[in-house]
Order: C-alpha cells, then sequence, then structure tokens
C-alpha cells in the first residue's frame, strides 16, 4: 500500500473487462448489451456474482438499478457511492461504462485487502439503461433514482416493437412497484464515477487522470416529416413532397446551428433516421429522426434549438410536407463538487499522477448523481478518444491507476464526519 493507498489488481481487473465483454450479442470485438436483453442481463449475473464473492450486499431496485454494499462502522448515516452501467449501445466497445463497474468494485476490493474499515458504507451502483438505446431515453436509472421523470412516463416506455418498460421488467423478475425506486434525500453523501474519457484530450496532454468539473446537458428530440409518397417513375419531381429529402435538409440545419453556436461544447447529431416505406421505387412519405443536442450552457442549447426550430418550418413550408417536433428530454448540465473534486486530486497527487480538470460533452449517470449527493467524475485516457465502436481502448495500467484514484477518494469520503 504506497503512499498509503493500496495497490490495484490490474490482471484481474482486465481479466474481468474481457470476460464481460464476451457476453455480448454482436459477435466480439464489438459489444452490445441493450437493455433487458439477454446479454444485458446475462452481464448482470456475472457482475452480481463478482458483488457476491466480495462479500458485498447486494439490493436490486424496481428499474433493475444494483446496489453492492460494503457495510461501514456506521451504517446509520449515507453511504458513499460509486458506479456506472454495464448495459452497451449497438456495435460499441467493452470500456464504457464497465471500466466504472468493475474498476469500482476493484477500488473496494483493494480497501478491503488493505484492511481498510469504512466509517460510512461504500456502495457500488450498477445502473440501469445509461445508454437511450431500447427506450429512447438516457440515464434511465439514475434518472429515476433522482426523482427526475414522471413515473407516468415511465410507464409509458415503448421500445421499437411496442414491447412496454413495464413488460420487460416483469419479465426480469422486477415486480415491485416503481415509486419504490426514487432515493430519499440524503441518501449518499458522495458519488464518484470513473469512466473513460470518450475523447482524446488526457492522451494527446499525456495525462493519466481527467477530473470532471461539468456535466454538458443532453437534449433529445424525435421529429417526424408526413409528405406525399407515390411512384418513383411517375410522380413529377416538381410536384413531390418527398419526406426523406426534407429530413436531409433538416439534419443539414441542426449540423448549421450547432456550428454557428461558436462553442466547442454544443454538439447535435442526427443519429437515428427511419424512412417510409423504404423501397427504392417509392417517393417517401414519412420520415423519422432523432437528434441529440447538448450542451454545457443552456441558452446557447436554447438559441442552437431555436435555429433547428425556425430552418424546420422554413423546410416545411417550401416542401408542402407535415413536420412535427416532440421532446424526448431536455436535462440541464451538472457541476462537479469543488470539494469532491479537489479530494481526488489530491489522492492523485499523492500517487504522483498528473491530473486536468474536464468538462464532460458526453452524458453519465452522473449527471443525475450531481441531484442526489456531491458528485463528480474520474476521466481515464482511451486510444485515440474512440468509444461507441468496437475499437475502444483503455491501457491496463490507466485502468489501474483512474482505480486507484477512486480507491482513495471513496475511502477519504468514507471517513468524512
Ligand atoms: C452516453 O453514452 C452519451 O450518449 O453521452
Ligand atoms: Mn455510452
Ligand atoms: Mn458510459
Amino acid at each position: 500500500m504506497s503512499a498509503g493507498l493500496p495497490e490495484i489488481n490490474a490482471a484481474l481487473l482486465q481479466k474481468r473487462i474481457d470476460e464481460l465483454a464476451l457476453i455480448t450479442e454482436a459477435p466480439p470485438p464489438a459489444v452490445t448489451r441493450v437493455l433487458f436483453s439477454d446479454a444485458d442481463l446475462r452481464g448482470r449475473d456475472y457482475v452480481a456474482g463478482l458483488c457476491r464473492s466480495a462479500g458485498l450486499s447486494l439490493r436490486v431496485d424496481a428499474v433493475g438499478n444494483m446496489f453492492a454494499r460494503w457495510a461501514g462502522s456506521a451504517p446509520e448515516i449515507p453511504a458513499v457511492a460509486t458506479g456506472s452501467h454495464t448495459d452497451a449501445i449497438p456495435n460499441a466497445g467493452k470500456y464504457d461504462g464497465v471500466v466504472g463497474v468493475l474498476g469500482g468494485l476493484a477500488a473496494i476490493e483493494a480497501l478491503q485487502e488493505a484492511g481498510f474499515q469504512p466509517m460510512r458504507s461504500i456502495e457500488l451502483v450498477v445502473f440501469t439503461a445509461e445508454e437511450p438505446t431500447r427506450f429512447g431515453i438516457g440515464c434511465l436509472g439514475s434518472r429515476m433514482l433522482a426523482g427526475a421523470i414522471a413515473l407516468e412516463k415511465i410507464r409509458g416506455l415503448r421500445d421499437a416493437d411496442n414491447t412496454t418498460l413495464e413488460a420487460l421488467r416483469g419479465r426480469a423478475g422486477l415486480d415491485e412497484a416503481l415509486e419504490s425506486v426514487a432515493l430519499p434525500e440524503g441518501f449518499y453523501s458522495a458519488f464518484v464515477e470513473l469512466h473513460i474519457e470518450q475523447g482524446p484530450i488526457l492522451e494527446k496532454e499525456h495525462i493519466p487522470i481527467g477530473v470532471v468539473q461539468a456535466i454538458a446537458g443532453p437534449s433529445a428530440y424525435r421529429v417526424r416529416i408526413t409528405g406525399e409518397g407515390g411512384h418513383a417513375g411517375a410522380v413529377l419531381m416538381p410536384w413531390r413532397h418527398d419526406a426523406s429529402l426534407a429530413a436531409a435538409e433538416l439534419a443539414l440545419a441542426v449540423e448549421k446551428a450547432a456550428l454557428a453556436s461558436g462553442s466547442p461544447d454544443t454538439g447535435a447529431t442526427t443519429g437515428k433516421w427511419e424512412i417510409f416505406p423504404n423501397a427504392i421505387n417509392s417517393v417517401p412519405c414519412e420520415a423519422l429522426l432523432e437528434i441529440d443536442l447538448r450542451d454545457t450552457c443552456l441558452e446557447t442549447r436554447e438559441r442552437a434549438l431555436t435555429l433547428m426550430r425556425s430552418a424546420s418550418d422554413e423546410i416545411a413550408a417550401r416542401r408542402g410536407v407535415k413536420v412535427v417536433w416532440d421532446e424526448i428530454n431536455a436535462d440541464p448540465p451538472a457541476d462537479g463538487d469543488a470539494k469532491t473534486m479537489a479530494m481526488a486530486e489530491d489522492v492523485a497527487g499523492k500517487l504522483d499522477l498528473a491530473t486536468m480538470r474536464m468538462v464532460s460533452r458526453a452524458y453519465h449517470d452522473s449527471l443525475f448523481m450531481a441531484r442526489v449527493c456531491p458528485t463528480t467524475m474520474i476521466f481515464i485516457p482511451c486510444r485515440h478518444g474512440f468509444s461507441h465502436r468496437p475499437e475502444e481502448f483503455s491501457d491496463p495500467a490507466h485502468i489501474a491507476a483512474g482505480a486507484r484514484v477512486l480507491a482513495g477518494t471513496l475511502a477519504r469520503l468514507s471517513h468524512e464526519p
């Protein structure tokens, strides 16, 4: 235990990351674990087994968030928490979320092996559906823990096959009332999430640890464009109301609006498209787009949205199509907690690990945990900043360093009066 901080078993941690990566719906090296799919459920079981072996007590809430607790000497006061997610978007890599879950467990095990006695309990949380793949809304589990979504909205969620979240959680044996998910006030004293950066900055700067001071606020919109279909040979070009071309113009307007903000923190993506009837010799009569718009500054995000909406009105009028926007979510950004950030930096300093403060343009469960308790994130480098693709890679030494900083930070937080 050099510098008074426990060592991480980097080889074991890597072995577990590799094992979990083999539980996937997509052929390796791609990882796909969509909410409540067989792979998602088996992935959770894998982590639950490891947590049990570490002597942690397990609880699973009504939406599938899993809590693995190492009881402290003062179990009656708020616990310290860490964690992340194991669900993975289609064709993802093996580190996103997983580093925070298995790295969090490795941090707890390292503290156990070093003979550390927690005062506040330390809890590892595996959040349900950080990714929006199945129901279009991200951070489902942490959003519900923070009480940041109406339960009516949850009950109305349906996936692309029209299956409700309610049916899926029933099949997974989760039959408690949804009302029980939101955490009571003061449940945790602090939350720290370990995560790969998902961007190139730490690698470029040769800095092993990022400390997250802000997380961009995400928003998402579903846009339905209704035009007029017909025969691709017979409908004359000047008379067309092609929904797909209106969608294409709108996607370009979305890009233009984000670029016009002048801020590197504004990001807009039209990542999901459905065209109906999707046949080569038929003029598309309907298009369904999903637009992801994020910013660390709400005013800038609003300005970009206003530009997109007015472009949408102009396209609709000019092309004679109907465009209907529905907001899926519009979440405010979150700030890192100053004291927790300073603590993580101090721990890293004791380990001779350089740090830098960072903005997370990706969202994380920490976005919602910041509403529950003081929160920060520890970022580690990932090769070329690649994420959400099978080439995602983090050096085992960087993962272990991040887990070590996490262990030291959890230890201090656990003894905070
Ligand atoms: C989370 O994966 C995000 O889209 O930021
Ligand atoms: Mn992700
Ligand atoms: Mn993630």
